[in-house]
This record gives structure tokens, sequence and C-alpha cells, in this order.
């Protein structure tokens, strides 16, 4: 049994694993919710801050904020837990934190926990290699409540497809008169009511238009990818993981 503490509790995506974790995973226990905006709770296993946490947990799932990033890795280091990040927007500092905390215990780390937009970032950097001068643009849509633009999935899949075309140049919220660069990958965002999160991949030749999109119907689908990230952290080494690393070791995926 995997004892589990969530980071970020309280929010969106921290309620949405809390309650599968309660109520739907006979291999996985809600053993500690942190959240600053929570009342502490011992004896219910909740805290408000990381420090003030008493219960011993297997895994750290983290949907917090990317400012909470460095104390995150430091604790998680110190208390050799393994942890799964998939809050967004890090900075450099930020991000260099996580990959210290990954020489000491596994770290999975991704934008996205869907398996849908892993395979969209594989097949828009497949097409990206089949289409080397084609114009590339990714739009966003999400919700209005959400904090970082673009989105870390939007910039994951332009980080993809930059692998195969090293000049890329990212242009984000494109607004300046003149004509575009080949090597341009333009980012827009859209921020509407409730939209869970869809990401589009347009690809065009001028000759023919690709248009490769997911959309995320419920933010269920990111929290069952943050426990399966847990199942998968757990029996590594030390070092950063993503879905890639998950879906290339787990066939049942
Ligand atoms: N990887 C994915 O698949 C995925 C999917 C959805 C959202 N996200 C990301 O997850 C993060 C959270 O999203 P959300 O919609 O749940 O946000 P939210 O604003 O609803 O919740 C954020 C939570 O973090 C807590 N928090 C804020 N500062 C903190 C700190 N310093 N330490 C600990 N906790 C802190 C808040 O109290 C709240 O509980 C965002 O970065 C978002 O972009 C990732």
């Amino acid at each position: 049994m995997l004892n589990i503490l969530v980071h970020g509790a309280s929010g969106r995506m921290g309620q949405m694993v809390c309650r599968i974790l309660q109520n739907e995973t006979p291999d996985m226990v809600l053993a500690a919710q942190v959240s600053p905006d929570l009342a502490e709770n011992a004896e219910k296993g909740i805290f408000a801050s990381l420090e003030q946490n008493t219960v011993l947990a297997d895994c750290v799932i983290d949907f917090s904020h990317h400012t909470a990033a460095p104390n995150l890795a430091a604790y998680c280091a110190e208390h050799k837990l393994p942890l799964v990040v998939g809050t967004t927007a890090h900075t450099e500092a930020e991000l260099a934190a996580i990959k210290d905390a990954a020489k000491t215990v596994p770290v999975f780390r991704s934008a996205n926990m869907s398996i849908g937009v892993a395979f969209l970032a594989e097949i828009g950097k497949r097409a990206a290699a089949l289409f080397p001068n084609a114009d590339i643009e990714i739009i966003e849509k999400h919700h209005n409540q959400k904090l970082d633009v673009p989105s870390g999935t939007a910039l994951l899949l332009a980080d993809r497809i930059s692998e195969a075309r090293s000049d890329a140049e990212y242009v984000i919220g494109r607004h300046e008169n003149g004509k575009r660069k080949p090597q341009e990958i333009g980012i827009h965002s859209l921020r509407l009511g409730s939209e869970v999160g869809s990401h589009e991949i347009i690809i065009a030749t001028g000759a023919e238009t690709l248009t490769l999109r997911h959309d995320a119907e419920d933010r269920r689908l990111f929290a069952e990818g943050a426990l399966a990230a847990a199942r998968f952290i757990v029996k590594q080494k030390a070092g950063l993981y993503d879905m890639r690393d998950m879906l290339t070791k787990e066939a049942s995926l």
C-alpha cells in the first residue's frame, strides 16, 4: 500500500487527486494533505505546510504553485520521498531545484499527465520532421482561473517540436506587424469559462494543413495520470523522469 502526500491539496487538481485516493485506489491511500489554506488537523493528516507535516508518506504528488518548488524539492530530497510534479510554470531556478532533488530521489515531472497529450507531442514532433518547411502554430484553451500563460502543455508541445527543428523560435501571443519567419512556432492562449484544457498544433505547408488536437474533457484525466506516475516513480532510482519514460517502461499504459 502506497501512502501518498498531496501537496496543493485544496486546489482544483489537488482535490481531484484526494477524492480518487479516498474512494478508488485499492493500492494507494491518502496519507496527508498539504496546502497553506487548509485548517490544520494532524489526526486527519491535514497540514498547512510540509514543515508541519508529521505523516510518513511513500510519495508526494504536487499540484500547487511553481514558487513552492524549491522548498518542496528540498523536503523530498531530505526525507527521501519520491516526487511527482504536476505543477507548471517553473522558473529556471525552480527547475534547477527540482533537478537537484532528482540527484537524491526519483522525480517525475510533466506539464501534462495525460497519455493523449504525450501522444500528441510525439506525433507533433514527427509531423514537424516530415514537413520541415511548414509553418507551425499552437493554440491552447483553458478556464478563466488559469494562472500561467501560455500553458505548460503548450510549451511542452513546442519543446517536443523543437527537437525536430533546432532553429525554432517561439512567438508567444503574436501581436506585432510583419511577416512570419519560417522558423517561428507561434503559441496562442485563450482563456474561456470552465474549459478544462484544449491544445491544437497546426502545421501548414501552403499546399496542405494538418491539425492535431487534444481536448481534455475532465481534470480527472490528469489526476489519474499523476497516480499512475506515482506507481511508476516509487519503483525507480533517483533521477528525473517524464511521460516518455513511463510510457516506454510501463507496457500496461
Ligand atoms: N500536469 C498536469 O497534467 C496539470 C493539469 C492541470 C493543472 N496543472 C498545473 O497544476 C497546478 C495547480 O493547478 P490547479 O488548477 O489545481 O490550481 P489551483 O489554483 O486550483 O490550486 C493550487 C493549490 O496550490 C496551493 N498552493 C499555493 N501556493 C502554495 C505553496 N507555496 N505551497 C503549497 N501549496 C500551495 C493552493 O493553496 C491550492 O491548493 C498549476 O500549475 C497547473 O498549471 C497541471
